[in-house]
């Protein structure tokens, strides 16, 4: 029998104080956001707890992420265990060996383009990964109070909207894309364990991140590099698709948030209700960066400034057009808001980018490279 089988659904939220001295399993956790909310849970002074950070290390894992905790917390507060979430065995063993009661899952395949090209690892990964780590908490779990499963999913989920609009908690999946199809699929499996097993979950659908550690196959790191690199600046389409970003240590403040004061059983929606198209982002980031390192410095650049590099290119199929989130939940329940405005974060992320060469450089093997050469060869300029 599974957690909670034989008592009733618990309703209420575990509070800081549970949460904050419990052993929490975080899955993903060397990966972009992984990586920050763990930096998060040893800034929080409410957290005197235990981390194990459990992730694969796939491409867009790595341990140069969490290289200060690990000098400061690395065993004794916190613990890195190398293993798929897709094995059973090795999960249920890690939970159990670390009496962990709070799991945050983060683990993920989380790139569209990837899933456009190759969609297998998406419903493994999302899909069996998931089902596996909640049969896992189920079991060990067991007949156990103050346990907590938390899944990190996307706004993808709620489709693509027009013009006007807001994804509430309440709007309909439609999901577009593989990556879409695959986290939906998660986030139903999570409720069911809800409804039917009583495993206390929740859920959060969050926007478009940005900042430190970002794997760059993503916009705004791909462009910033580029950039620099005097390479185009690949935009698909129209460049007007919309996107709502959050910056990421906001994105970790809010998951603090519902861990500790969210009900189990409920979603919450996160968002920086900051809608920009694609065009205006990667101006953006070309005027930033011309503050911060003027194109004229720059070898690369031949003469030219960083948004002459801007180039529209083949569209991705399927483009969802536009995502805005509405939050009021979380910003009325649970009194989260967040702490940076765009401009703000969009500096920061590229004053770290700047600052953080060898990182980068590590970033930029092989692998990499063969992932910009499939992706982007393959998108003649209209
Ligand atoms: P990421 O790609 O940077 O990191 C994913 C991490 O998961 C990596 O460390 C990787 O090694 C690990 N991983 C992948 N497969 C695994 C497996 N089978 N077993 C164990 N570990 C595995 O992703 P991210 O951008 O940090 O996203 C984290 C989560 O947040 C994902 O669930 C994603 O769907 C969700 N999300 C991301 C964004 C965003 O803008 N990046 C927005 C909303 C939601
Ligand atoms: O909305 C949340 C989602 O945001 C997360 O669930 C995903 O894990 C995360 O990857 C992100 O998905 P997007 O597809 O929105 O992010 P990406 O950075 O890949 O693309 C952002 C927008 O920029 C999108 O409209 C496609 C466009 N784009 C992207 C790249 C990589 C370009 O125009 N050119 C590019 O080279």
């Amino acid at each position: 029998m599974g957690a909670g089988m034989t008592g009733a659904v618990q309703k209420g939220a575990l509070g800081e104080k549970t949460v904050g001295s419990a052993t929490l399993l975080v899955t993903g956790g060397a990966g972009f956001i992984g990586s920050c909310f763990i930096r998060h849970l040893f800034e929080q002074p409410g957290f005197s707890g235990k981390v194990v950070n459990f992730d694969k290390l796939t491409y867009a894992g790595n341990p140069a992420n969490l290289t200060d905790i690990e000098k400061q917390q690395g065993g004794k507060r916190y613990f890195f265990e190398q293993g798929d979430i897709c094995d059973h065995d090795r999960v249920l063993a890690v939970l159990k060996k670390s009496g962990a009661t709070v799991v945050v899952h983060f683990a993920a395949e989380s790139h569209v383009d990837r899933s456009i090209l190759g969609p297998q690892d998406f419903v493994r990964t999302n899909i069996q990964g998931t089902f596996t780590l909640l049969e896992a908490c189920r079991s060990a779990w067991e007949g156990k109070r103050d346990v907590r499963f938390h899944h990190i999913s996307t706004d993808e989920v709620y489709g693509s909207l027009g013009e006007t609009g807001l994804f509430l908690e309440t709007t309909p999946y439609d999901p577009r894309s593989p990556y879409s199809a695959s986290k939906a699929s998660s986030d139903h499996l999570v409720r069911a364990y809800f409804h039917t097993y009583q495993l206390p979950v929740t859920i959060s659908n969050c926007s478009n991140n940005y900042g430190p550690y970002q794997f760059p196959e993503k916009l705004i790191p791909l462009m910033l590099l580029n950039a620099m690199g005097g390479k185009p600046l690949p935009l698909y389409g129209d460049g007007k698709n919309v996107r709502d970003w959050l910056f990421v240590d906001d994105h970790c403040s809010a998951v603090w948030s519902i861990l500790t004061g969210g009900l189990s059983g409920e979603t919450y929606n996160i968002g920086g209700e900051c809608e920009r198209q694609n065009r205006q982002i990667v101006e953006k980031v070309c005027e930033i960066l011309e503050t911060l390192r003027p194109a004229r410095g720059n070898a690369a650049l031949n003469g030219r400034a960083y948004s002459d590099l801007i180039t529209y290119v083949s569209d991705r199929p399927g483009h969802d057009r536009r995502y805005a989130i509405n939050c009021d939940k979380i910003k009325r329940d649970l009194e989260w808001k967040q702490r940076f405005t765009f401009e703000e974060g969009l500096r920061k992320t590229i004053e770290w980018y700047l600052a953080h060469t060898e990182w980068v450089r590590g970033i930029q093997t092989g692998e990499y490279r063969k992932w910009v050469e499939t992706n982007y060869a393959a998108r003649p300029v209209p």
